[in-house]
């Protein structure tokens, strides 16, 4: 069986194809390495022994799309490729629609037009706005998204509901991910953003690295049992090991289903802070600051139909999340830039 992975060169497309390759997958992997550059590839190879095709590619390029699909024969697409940062969606909204939404209809047509009809998309918790106490469950009502990079995850989730509605013979699924952090156990991959990072994780290991003189923690006044945001942390190797299930049953059946990748625990700011300097032996200087506009308190999964119908779980803890965070940053300081 051979899975298109678009956005493969990417944080968790890099851990998936690792996933997809150990799980005897074969894979074919595009990006437009806007986010993201080869070398991660190369390091998927060198960490599983195995060569893949790869294509530079963009998905809104519907010739070049088509080119690959005539090449290769390919039975199903995980859909990870999208631009995907909260504040910069805000500044370029058309940007955002017309690359996540746009290129997933472009794929989405491409792939009809080749009979293949199985995917996984890449969706994030971000759908379940800002109304729906945790727990959140799949059930509960999305939408009301605050920033255009939600948004077109909530539309994506639209459309493809629609083209399921529309032709039964499609077979979706949607994983709403919670909050990924940690790397490869190797250190060989790992998340390597551009600039200064907006996500807690990344810039508590640049700050652990020197980079960064000190974290600020947006906020201490929340209704939380410290005042500091909690939020769901998942290891990517486990998110990565989410998709290989999801395949699994998109090749299985012909449906659309929702699914929760989380590990159903909250940790606030302060405990990963505290976590990562115990696990690690780092101090992380840290400032509280004002609140971040567009933050919520609390936002966490209940992660029971993945386990019930994928069966599916979370394995790894906020101590390896937070050492294997470590062993990557400090293997490569300047992540995958020489
Ligand atoms: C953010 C995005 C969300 C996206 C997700 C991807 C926002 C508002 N939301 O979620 O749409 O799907 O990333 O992983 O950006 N924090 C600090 N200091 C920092 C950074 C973060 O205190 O320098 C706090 C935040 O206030 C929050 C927690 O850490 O309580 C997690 O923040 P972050 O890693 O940015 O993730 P989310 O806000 O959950």
């Amino acid at each position: 069986m051979s899975i298109l992975v678009t956005g493969g060169a990417g944080y968790i497309g890099s851990h998936t194809c690792v996933e997809l390759i150990k799980a005897g997958y074969d894979i074919v992997v595009i990006d437009n390495f806007y986010n993201s550059c080869k070398e991660s590839l190369v390091r998927v190879s060198e960490l599983t022994g195995k060569d893949f095709a790869f294509y530079e590619c963009d998905i809104r390029d519907e010739e070049g799309l088509s080119h690959i699909f005539e090449k290769e024969k390919i039975d199903a697409v995980v859909h990870f490729a999208g631009l995907k940062a909260v504040g910069e969606s805000c500044a370029m909204p058309l940007e955002y629609y017309e690359n996540n939404v746009g290129g997933t209809i472009t794929l989405c047509r491409v792939m009809k037009k080749y009979g293949c009809k199985k995917m996984v998309f890449s969706s994030s918790a971000t759908v379940y706005g800002m109304n729906n106490p945790s727990p959140l469950v799949e059930t509960m009502p999305a939408g009301g998204t605050t920033n255009p990079y939600g948004t077109t995850k909530f539309m994506i989730e639209l459309i493809l509901s629609d083209l399921y509605k529309a032709d039964n013979e499609w077979s979706v699924c949607l994983l709403r991910y919670f909050n990924p952090i940690g790397a490869h156990e190797s250190g060989r991959i790992g998340e390597d953003p551009n600039g200064i990072p907006n996500n807690l994780m990344p810039y508590i290991s640049q700050v652990a690295i020197g980079k960064l003189p000190k974290l600020n923690v947006y906020g201490n006044d929340y209704d939380t049992h410290d005042g500091t945001g909690v939020r769901d942390y998942i290891h990517v190797v486990d998110l990565a090991i989410g998709h290989i299930k999801a395949i699994d049953h998109v090749l299985e059946t012909q449906s659309l289903d929702i699914y929760n990748l989380g590990t159903g625990t909250g940790y606030s700011v302060l405990d990963i802070v505290n976590a990562f300097q115990k696990v690690n032996n780092i101090t992380i200087p840290y400032e509280i600051v004002d609140r971040r506009p567009g933050d919520i308190a609390t936002c966490y999964s209940n992660p029971a139909k993945a386990l019930a119908e994928l069966n599916w779980k979370a394995e790894r803890g906020i101590e390896e999340m937070c050492r294997d965070t470590w062993r990557w940053q400090s293997m490569n300081p300047n992540g995958y830039k020489a």
